[in-house]
């Protein structure tokens, strides 16, 4: 097993230059991480893992191919990130998460499911798209059930604000397709009045609103316990316009 000293990505990414934010949408909380995730942390990251440096992303390097890419951003435990990449092999997916214990667990299923067309990053993804991944790479974004922070002083830091949609206009090429989910009322609300203002988007639903639930979006933990507490689901998609 390689026993190299393993530095935190995303100190490493401090490291290398990538400019701190001020506000995240994130608080890094490690939590229970398995042997098996950690075993998997060490021994599969230089196969699947990427290191954020100085330097832009370049996919065609990373996949040893060219195809079409597909981003996920907070993939959690990484069910919709995997079951896409089984589904789909002919497009790349660079899953984006900075919780260690989800990274861990979709390396493991990697390894058994012998996945070639999966990379993933343990990164703030809005330094990503900002800072790393060039202009138009992506043809498609993900963001199922970003983090709701339900109080009123926390939407400061809700992914889904015009600064991000601007970023993720960068990131995608046009004809790209931005996924969001999300099971808060209040944040569907957001995502709408944000992606609606931004004019680099267009709705993808006739009506301006949600589209109907994707078939391939597997229930989440987060999904189900939002069902659970009586929350409606809300599902939307974004087209990047031609500038
Ligand atoms: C509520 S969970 C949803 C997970 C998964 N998408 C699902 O539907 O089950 C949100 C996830 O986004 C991750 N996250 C939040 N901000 C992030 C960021 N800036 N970059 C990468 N991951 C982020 C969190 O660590 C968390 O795992």
């Amino acid at each position: 097993m390689d026993q190299a000293p393993r530095q935190d990505p995303p100190a490493a990414a401090a490291a290398a230059g990538v400019l701190p934010r001020a506000i995240r949408s994130f608080v890094r909380r490690e939590g229970r991480i398995t042997l098996a995730q950690e075993d998997a942390l060490q021994r599969l990251w230089p196969r699947y893992g990427v290191e954020p440096g100085g330097a832009p992303l370049v996919p065609a390097a990373l996949f040893g191919r060219r195809a079409p890419l597909a981003v996920e951003i907070g993939f959690g435990s990484g069910d919709h990130l995997l079951a896409s990449a089984l589904a789909r092999p002919d497009t790349d997916f660079l899953g984006i998460e900075v919780h260690r214990p989800g990274v861990g667990r979709v390396l493991q299923q990697l390894e058994q499911l012998d996945l070639g067309n999966v990379r993933v990053l343990c990164a703030d993804a809005v330094e990503v798209l900002r800072e790393l991944l060039p202009p138009g790479e992506a043809d498609e974004v993900v963001i199922f059930f970003p983090d709701p922070w339900p109080k009123t002083r926390h939407h400061k830091r809700r992914l889904i604000q015009p600064e991000f949609a601007r970023t993720l206009a960068r990131a995608l090429r046009p004809g790209g397709r931005l996924r969001l989910a999300t099971d808060w009322a209040d944040y569907a609300r957001q995502m709408l009045e944000v992606m609606s203002a931004e004019p680099l988007f267009a709705n993808a639903a006739a009506a301006g609103g949600a589209i109907p639930r994707p078939a391939d979006r597997p229930l989440t933990r987060f999904e189900s316990r939002g069902l659970r507490l009586g929350h409606q689901v809300s599902d939307f998609e974004f087209i990047r316009r031609s500038p």
